[in-house]
């Protein structure tokens, strides 16, 4: 079970190299599958979860392989896959389970995915149940967890209208899958925007699909071009970074290429709000990622003075994987800092909530729980303060573990993270390349 302890002070410094984006890169790999030939992907994140998904289309019958450092998958096309031999193991990975459910679904054959101790802990009903309304024979283990058990569909899926009650990326990407085998248009109605690399990335590959304003269509009958993708670099993992950087004085550090999507990008705009130094070059549009459709820049993070803020409504539905990470901003700002509208971290691979409000308090910060969120009061590290060190457990949740390393700029004592194994499923390499930029934190196995 790996450790980090991370030595108190310090200030991050030149340029980290973050990894590909993992939304973008399992969409890539899934989309690239179901297209009617090879797509090359550049960049793709090879962390744990990606590789689930990986596995589980090679499951499928699509080769997938490396060369020229691309990752190139074979598409077999929407209707040549094979039957899996097997239960699909998909690790830690919510939205492999939840994207493939989509296409599943669809398929002639029946399959089962699975997962490890906390993805089978997830709520998979809200991606079984709209997916049952399109006709699918889908069920879920008691409870409404995985493993989702899919039966082999007779003919196509209904195309239908949904209104969605969560606002979720995840379930609204498996309809829109689901969508390419119906027998007509599904339209999905969302209560909050959500990230829309889906929508994208399916139009890049001639999918016929429309969006605007919460509302997107897709309509079957298209075959998917396979495309050229350039994986953005993951604004998820670049969050930490900027943390990092933002709470400790005399930072300056560069994030190249990193995915700018504005159904993605709140973190940048609330660190702003607070008073972060935060400075955009090289903005690309779409071009830069070829099929992805998707905008980029390098990102320069100055540290600097931060205040509290009141973090809340739809920039907090976006920023919603970037929340541990501006729990730790806040409490090295100075003032109050309201977190609502963010109940869904409930659910993600820790319960979010409790996992940060215990990390926060075992450092010592002031922090009130709220059933959709927390107040936390900050110290005021540009003007002296300082929390202290201690121990955090990670909950064995990836954006746990690196948010709290990045508060040792702001620590008084050394901070020790516990159970960070699972950081390899989204940013293998986080120690080095925290500590190439000046973290000064040590992993122990
Ligand atoms: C994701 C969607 C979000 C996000 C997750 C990745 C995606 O989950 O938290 O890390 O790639 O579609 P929900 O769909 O559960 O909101």
């Amino acid at each position: 079970m790996s450790v980090w302890r991370v030595k108190p002070g310090g200030r991050l410094a030149g340029t980290v190299q973050v990894p590909g984006d993992k939304s973008v890169s399992h969409r890539a790999v899934l989309i690239g599958a179901l297209a009617d030939g090879v797509t090359a992907v550049r960049n793709l994140l090879w962390g744990e979860d990606v590789r689930a998904t990986v596995n589980a289309v090679r499951a499928l019958g699509v080769t997938v392989d490396e060369s020229g450092g691309e990752v190139r998958v074979h598409g077999r096309g929407l209707h040549s896959l094979r039957a899996p031999e097997n239960p699909i193991d998909c690790g830690n990975a919510g939205t492999a389970m939840r994207l493939l459910a989509g296409v599943l679904a669809a398929q002639p054959f029946a399959s089962e995915l699975r997962g490890d101790a906390s993805l089978s802990a997830r709520p998979m009903e809200r991606v079984a149940a709209p997916l049952r309304e399109m006709g699918a024979a889908i069920s879920t283990a008691p409870g409404g967890v995985p493993p989702l058990t899919i039966g082999a569909a007779h003919g196509p899926l209904r195309g239908m209208r949904h209104d969605l009650k969560v606002a979720s990326a995840q379930v609204k990407s498996a309809l829109l899958l689901a969508g390419l085998y119906a027998d007509g248009s599904t339209t999905i109605d969302e209560p909050a925007v959500t990230r829309n690399h889906t929508e994208l990335m399916l139009h890049g590959f001639g999918a016929g699909i429309s969006w605007g304003n919460r509302m997107v269509t897709i309509n079957p009958g298209a075959s998917l071009r396979p495309g050229t993708v350039t994986v953005p670099n993951d604004i998820s993992a670049a969050a930490f970074f900027i943390v990092g950087a933002a709470i400790s004085a005399g930072s300056s550090l560069t994030i190249n290429a990193v995915g700018m999507n504005d159904t993605r990008n709140a973190i940048v705009n609330i660190m702003r709000k607070m008073g972060a130094g935060i400075t955009e070059t090289n903005n690309a549009l779409g071009a830069a990622t070829g099929s992805t459709m998707e905008s980029t820049a390098d990102l320069t993070v100055h540290g600097g003075a931060l205040k509290g803020v009141p973090v809340n409504g739809e920039q907090v539905t976006i920023a919603m994987d970037e929340v541990p990470a501006i729990a730790v901003a806040a409490a090295a700002a100075k003032g109050r800092t309201i977190i609502t509208n963010a109940a869904e971290l409930r659910v993600k691979e820790s319960d979010r909530i409790a996992t940060v409000v215990a990390g926060l308090k075992a450092i010592g910060v002031a922090v009130e729980e709220h059933p959709d969120g927390m107040t936390i009061t900050g110290v005021d590290a540009a003007g002296g303060g300082r929390f202290n060190g201690g121990t955090v457990h990670s909950g064995g949740d990836h954006r746990i573990a690196m948010a709290f390393a990045m508060a040792a700029p702001a620590a008084a004592g050394e901070i020790t993270v516990t159970d960070c194994g699972n950081v390899a499923t989204s940013f293998p390499g986080f120690a080095a390349a925290a500590r190439a930029a000046g973290l000064r934190i040590d992993e122990r196995a």
